[in-house]
């Protein structure tokens, strides 16, 4: 894979594919972590002389065209906002995504100036599964500029135009976040010391399920608290009540759980939860066992018993890796557990790598540092598509395999 350094970019326009897809409420953003994390590629880029054009999606717009996806949301002007603030210099936003305002855009950048397009995917194209819809997008982006950095590592397990298809068209290299991230996973799929300890929490087992399949290979133990716990327990019996649950995943589930017993790979789920009247920050709550969990409440945080096992099960690890929020964090009654394991994380002497959007907003909004860690991903899907050895399209469209 080649790094921007072998890319001659001065005076040259760049098509920058970042990851700035921040969690916003409404149009502000309440963790602009990613944005961070795609400054340095940024500023290299444009203090070489590049005219750096940013491409990035933001949320899932819905709608069948542009127009109806343009006129939904959401835009990427809080972004472009955000950017401009942290460079400490003027960004250039584009009206369309690839469209007569991005030519503009990308005509007027002089050296060193950084632009912003649209939301990716108010283009339908973008995410279609038609090779041919992508492509005739991924022309249009390309025709924007000479060169292609790819640095959004948490959209590059997407098989997106501008992922994807866009670096097969022009010159393209890696940018600095991609290569830091993969040098991390690569240290959690290589020879990990051991305990190795995965904590997944998060809503869907069924986005999950074949990555816990693959981690029964290389982890001694998997802590799952969360939305996702709650299949977990229905699949052992219990009741859960209103909690988050995919009654569909529970076969599988109960697949998982037998193939780890067979392999000695501990599965440790939640002793007792946070139970709530309704999904609210106010919501009338109470500590109950999971023996015991009332059929009218649904759970929103796992329960001091819970957090003590976690903790018990982090003391001795030597790696860590963690996706998934174990509790409805952004509600600060229901924050204690996930604050929890991320403290026992800190503790940890050994790698201790957070991976994914939602747990990486989570510790910062906890008051956690990036130091506290040994790595805070921007990947959540990617980090782990990543771990469970399948090919990322973007990392492949890079290489030049794809
Ligand atoms: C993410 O937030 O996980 C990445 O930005 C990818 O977004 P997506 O899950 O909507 O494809
Ligand atoms: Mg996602």
């Amino acid at each position: 894979m080649r790094s921007t350094g072998d890319l001659d970019v001065r005076g040259r326009v760049v098509l920058l594919r970042a990851d700035l897809n921040v969690p916003l409420d409404g149009t502000q953003i309440t963790d602009d972590g990613r944005i961070r994390a795609s400054l340095p590629t940024i500023t290299k880029l444009a203090g070489r002389g590049a005219r750096v054009l940013v491409c990035a999606h933001l949320g899932r717009p819905e709608g069948a065209s542009y127009a109806e996806r343009a006129a939904g949301g959401p835009s990427v002007e809080p972004v472009s906002r955000r950017l401009a603030e942290l460079l400490g210099s003027d960004v250039t936003l584009a009206a369309d995504v690839a469209g007569p305002s991005a030519a503009a855009a990308a005509a007027g950048l002089a050296d060193g100036q950084v632009g912003l397009l649209q939301n990716v995917r108010f283009e339908p194209a973008e995410t279609s599964k038609d090779d041919a819809q992508r492509a005739e997008l991924a022309r249009r982006l390309a025709g924007l500029a000479e060169l292609y950095v790819g640095d959004g590592f948490g959209a590059m397990h997407r098989k997106h135009a501008s992922v994807y298809d866009v670096p097969g068209l022009l010159p393209h290299a890696a940018g600095e976040l991609v290569i830091a991230e993969i040098a991390v996973l690569r240290m959690l799929t290589g020879k990990p010391e051991r305990p190795y300890v995965v904590v997944l929490g998060g809503a869907k087992p069924s986005d999950k399920l074949a990555v816990i399949s693959s981690l029964l290979d290389i982890a001694d133990r998997l802590l799952i608290g969360g939305g996702m716990s709650y299949t977990f327990l229905a699949a052992k019996g219990y009741e859960v009540g209103n909690s988050l649950l995919e009654a569909g995943q529970i076969p599988q589930v109960s697949a998982v759980l037998e193939e780890a017993a067979k392999r000695g790979v501990e599965i440790v789920l939640p002793v007792d939860l946070v139970a709530a009247t309704r999904y609210a920050p106010d919501a009338e709550h109470d500590v109950v066992p999971v023996t015991s969990f009332p059929a009218d409440r649904e759970g929103v945080d796992i329960g001091p018993a819970t957090r003590e096992l976690f903790a018990t099960e982090l003391a001795d690890a030597k790696t860590v890796f963690w996706n998934g929020p174990v509790g409805v964090f952004e509600f600060p009654a229901f924050a204690t557990g996930t604050r929890a394991v991320a403290e026992a994380i800190k503790a940890v002497h050994g790698l201790t790598v957070i991976g994914g959007g939602d747990s990486a907003a989570a510790v910062r909004q906890l008051g956690f540092s990036p130091g506290d860690f040994s790595h805070i991903s921007t990947g959540g899907g990617a980090s782990l598509e990543y771990l469970e050895g399948r090919r990322l399209p973007g990392l492949d469209a890079l290489d030049g395999t794809a």
